[in-house]
């Protein structure tokens, strides 16, 4: 499919952790008004440009706005994430299946790309769990990671039925300091920074010992660009590709915290997340990221523990 450079992008989901760095982004790559922005609730990031509100199931809404903006490609990130889900899995399945499929409706009928990220949490206890391949049985316990299966094949099935243009990562726990992450499993990750900087103490819902893999929100983004920005013709997968940033114990992230913050105390609670948690991989094998598009990490636990303490307290 051809790229038609004079149409514009919309994110949706813009107002949560990854859409309001990824419509910065865009918005410094392609010019503020080439990115519409849309989600069910407002914040001042998704305001400094061009924003609606607007349900992700509400299609004919979503499609006047693609309509009237003249919109070529969507990054899909409205979503609800693995905690939520598990306490309302009915509303899970409605955004995450339903929305998705108005997107892809829309863009076979509109000629548009698509950018729509999937998860680790789409493997189940069954995986390897140290580097989880590419191509393994997806058996996910959550609501949430069956959504993220059923939805990378119902983009899989647009991409080979209607041709449409498709790309996705199986994104880790990403870790940033712009946004608050609320409602996924690896948000102690995110949490235990702002814990750090505000109060020098965290209590973390997962035990010492859970070790997940994770990615700094710099690296996120570049990752998505660079896939959008890839050939198509040297993709070997759509929506899938595994991304590998670091792995990390609870543990040492309190350490590396630790080494930057001398006084700063983390306890450790379990929760419900605990169980989640303990159903996903602990390092991931995304060789096929590696090979097809050139993906490689640049920050790890102690470069991103330096910019997270350096932001977070400005
Ligand atoms: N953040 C992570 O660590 C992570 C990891 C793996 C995958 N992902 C995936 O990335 C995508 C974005 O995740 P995020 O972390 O930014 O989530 P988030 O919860 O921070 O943001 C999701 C946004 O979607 C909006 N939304 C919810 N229901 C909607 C609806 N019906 N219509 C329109 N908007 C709606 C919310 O208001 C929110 O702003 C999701 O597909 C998620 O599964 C995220």
């Amino acid at each position: 499919m051809s790229i038609d450079n004079t149409k514009k992008i919309l994110v949706t989901g813009a107002a949560g952790q990854i859409g309001i760095e990824l419509t910065a982004a865009l918005r410094e790559k392609y010019g503020t008004e080439s990115v519409m922005a849309i989600d069910i609730r407002e914040t001042e990031a998704a305001k400094s440009g061009p924003f609606k509100i607007c349900n992700i199931l509400d299609l004919n809404k979503y499609k006047k706005i693609v309509n009237d903006n003249n919109i070529g490609t969507v990054y899909h990130l409205a979503a609800i994430l693995s905690a939520t889900g598990e306490k309302n899995p009915k509303l899970c399945f409605d955004v995450n299946m339903n929305g998705l499929q108005n997107v892809l409706e829309v863009a076979r009928e509109y000629n548009q790309r698509i950018f729509c990220p999937s998860s680790i949490a789409v493997f189940g206890p069954d995986v390897p769990k140290e580097n989880t391949p590419q191509n393994v049985a997806l058996n996910p316990t959550t609501v949430y990671g069956l959504t993220k299966v059923a939805g990378e094949l119902l983009c899989d099935y647009y991409v080979n039925k209607y041709n449409v243009d498709i790309r996705g990562i199986r994104y880790p726990g990403l870790i940033s300091w712009k946004n608050k992450p609320s409602g996924g499993t690896t948000d102690y990750a995110v949490e235990i920074y702002f814990g750090a900087a505000q109060n020098e103490k965290y209590q973390c819902f997962v035990n010492e010992e859970t070790r997940l893999p994770m990615m700094y929100m710099p690296d996120a983004i570049r990752g998505t660009l660079e896939l959008m920005d890839a050939p198509l013709k040297s993709l070997k997968y759509h929506s899938n590709y595994n991304l590998s940033g670091m792995s990390f114990s609870a543990g040492e992230l309190a350490e590396s915290i630790q080494k930057v913050i001398p006084n700063f105390e983390c306890t450790f609670k379990p929760d419900s997340r605990q169980e989640i948690a303990d159903s996903w991989p602990v390092t991931i094998d995304d060789g096929a990221a590696k090979k097809d598009w050139g993906w490689k990490p640049k920050f790890d636990i102690k470069t991103m523990t330096k910019d997270m303490l350096k932001n977070l307290r400005n």
